[in-house]
């Protein structure tokens, strides 16, 4: 045998491979060829139309896009500490590497033994010379050369218009094109990495007609319910939906009262008025953000019939003494974990704490589908038998309905995404926490601007990369003129909502929630955010802040 190929690598359409490589766990696209000797790893995505030239080894971590050129012997490095023993002194293993992400982008060319250092981006087209030891982003159409790699050309591409205000440019180096501008978030380069698998999946349903429910469905639903640590996961059409089950399904019933912090999104307090309830509002920590646990006691009522922790922005809210408060009461939990999906607090998943927590698959969402759905996970057989009827018209058996429900069960196209995109959680919320110790790192100088806090225990998925600011709206109009997506999740508490306005709440009643939401700042945060991006974004907040 001179081709070691394990059998999850991907293989696209007419893709050549030389003699005596060893693939393995990596997606290769269509008529990518590659040389002898060349290492891929797990995780890896290679586009389509690439060449790979001999005794290269790409780690795990790196996404190559399309049509990029990559010499002989290069070498790419994910881990900037690396170890052979971790810290109980045992041989390191898959666990133990920390890896940043790389990025090749279209087009680029990476000359004979070139290094590329861990975390960086190649931009599109640029050409790093051979013998290069890169270690930092190269900019889109650059040409790099050297140890340390130094720009040697800015850019080899046409320039195009800029929209960018002067000041902008004077310190960014150069006119903003349209794909300079930097998004809230960026979801194409996730797509480029699961594209082959979306394409086979959607072809897969196509043939068999299988629309609803069906494999991929409950596929779906065991890995997730895995992720998540519990016995059951029912798929649902959204969010949203996925609340209102939860608390149908503990048998919240019209006049009860549920209670849930007043920052955050709508829907949170919207499922409990669908579900016939009446939200009753707490205030959040000022430094998290997250439902402050010091006034639950004080709104536990005869009719309090469930509480909703909301694990904001991707950390989990204090689920301990959340729950100790709970259980005194004899009051069952739902947690909205729909910024959350695969955050942990003490090694424990985000959805393994409550009766029953509910989820987002918004598109946006850390595991996004390309439409709306959502899921319900639960240990509780009952629960999650209450919620499969309720997805279905209330029905267990075809057409027999004992009560009625509703027509909200996840789609099967959606169902083909988000297996795709599930084996990319892990390292995609990595990323994550990688390009928030960026902005931790850039953004500390900055006077006036409030870094984001983590609880202890938390292993945080930034789902938001959220800040504060003097004069925000004015800092936030500058942003967007210099093409920065940024954000403000949420600018008005729900308690102030227009929609809740019968429920008698007004502003000065929830202090905290109320000022953060004056002051708050959603920066860009994605999991192929760039740090070259990043700091354009700090340096775009810098002359805001002036
Ligand atoms: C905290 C929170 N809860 C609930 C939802 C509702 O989810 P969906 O939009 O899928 O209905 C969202 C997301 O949009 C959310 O961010």
């Amino acid at each position: 045998m001179t081709k070691r190929i394990r059998e999850d690598v991907q293989l696209g359409r007419d893709v050549v491979i030389h003699d005596f490589v060893n693939l393995y766990g990596c997606t290769i696209g269509d008529e990518t060829r590659i040389g002898p000797f060349v290492e891929i790893q797990e995780g890896v995505t290679i586009g389509a139309r690439c060449k790979i030239q001999s005794h290269t080894f790409i780690c795990s971590g790196t996404v190559v896009e399309d049509e990029v050129f990559i010499g002989h012997g290069v070498m790419f490095t994910n881990d900037r500490f690396p170890r052979a023993t971790n810290d109980l002194g045992e041989l390191a293993g898959p666990d133990d590497w920390i890896c940043e992400p790389m990025r090749v982008a279209r087009g680029a060319t990476i000359g004979s033994g070139a290094i590329l250092l861990p975390g960086v981006t190649v931009g599109e087209r640029a050409l790093v010379g051979a013998g290069a030891v890169v270690t930092k982003d190269v900019p889109r159409g650059a040409v790099v050369i050297g140890h340390p790699a130094r720009v040697r050309i800015a850019n080899v591409l046409p320039r195009e218009t800029h929209t960018a205000p002067a000041p902008l440019l004077a310190t960014l180096g150069g006119p903003l094109r349209d794909d300079d501008r930097i998004p809230l978030v960026d979801l194409r380069a996730q797509h480029d990495e699961i594209a082959e698998r979306v394409r086979g999946g959607f072809a897969r349903v196509l043939e068999t007609s299988d629309f609803i429910l069906g494999d991929e469905v409950s596929a779906f639903e065991a890995r997730f319910a895995e992720l998540c640590e519990v016995g059951h996961c029912v798929g649902v059409g959204s969010g949203t939906d996925a609340l209102e089950f939860s608390l149908r399904a503990l048998g919240v019933c019209p006049g009860d009262e549920v209670i849930l912090p007043c920052n955050s999104f709508v829907a949170s307090a919207a499922a409990v008025v669908h579900a016939g309830a009446i939200p009753v509002f707490v205030d959040v920590d000022p430094g998290t953000y997250l439902l402050d646990v010091n006034q639950v006691s004080d709104r536990i009522h005869p009719r309090t019939r469930a509480i909703v922790p909301v694990h904001l922005y991707g950390q989990l809210a204090p689920m301990e003494p959340l729950m100790a408060v709970a259980s005194e009461h004899g009051i069952p939990i739902v947690e909205d974990g729909a910024q959350s999906q695969g955050a942990r607090w003490l090694g424990r998943p985000a959805g393994s704490f409550g009766d029953v927590a509910a989820t987002s698959f918004y598109p946006g969402k850390n595991l996004g589908a390309y439409g709306d759905a959502g899921a319900v996970v639960t240990n509780d057989e009952n629960i999650a038998d209450r919620v499969r009827a309720l997805r279905n018209h209330g029905s267990r058996v075809k057409y027999e309905h004992p009560e009625l429900g509703f027509n909200s069960r996840l789609d099967t196209l959606q169902a083909v995404v988000l297996n795709a995109k599930l084996e990319h959680l892990a390292q995609w919320n990595e990323w994550r926490r990688a390009r928030a110790a960026v902005y931790g790192e850039l953004l500390r100088h900055l006077d006036g601007v409030v870094l984001p806090a983590v609880a202890p225990g938390n292993e945080h998925v930034w789902h938001l990369y959220v800040i504060r600011v003097p004069r925000r709206d004015e800092v936030l109009g500058h942003l967007h003129e210099y093409g920065i997506g940024a954000a403000i999740h949420y600018p008005t508490p729900i308690h102030l909502q227009g929609a809740f306005r019968d429920l008698g709440y007004s502003m000065g009643d929830f202090p905290v929630a109320e000022r953060a939401a004056r002051e708050i700042l959603s920066l860009p945060m994605y999991p192929h955010i760039t740090r070259v991006q990043q700091e354009r974004v700090v340096e775009a907040l810098e002359q805001a802040l002036r």
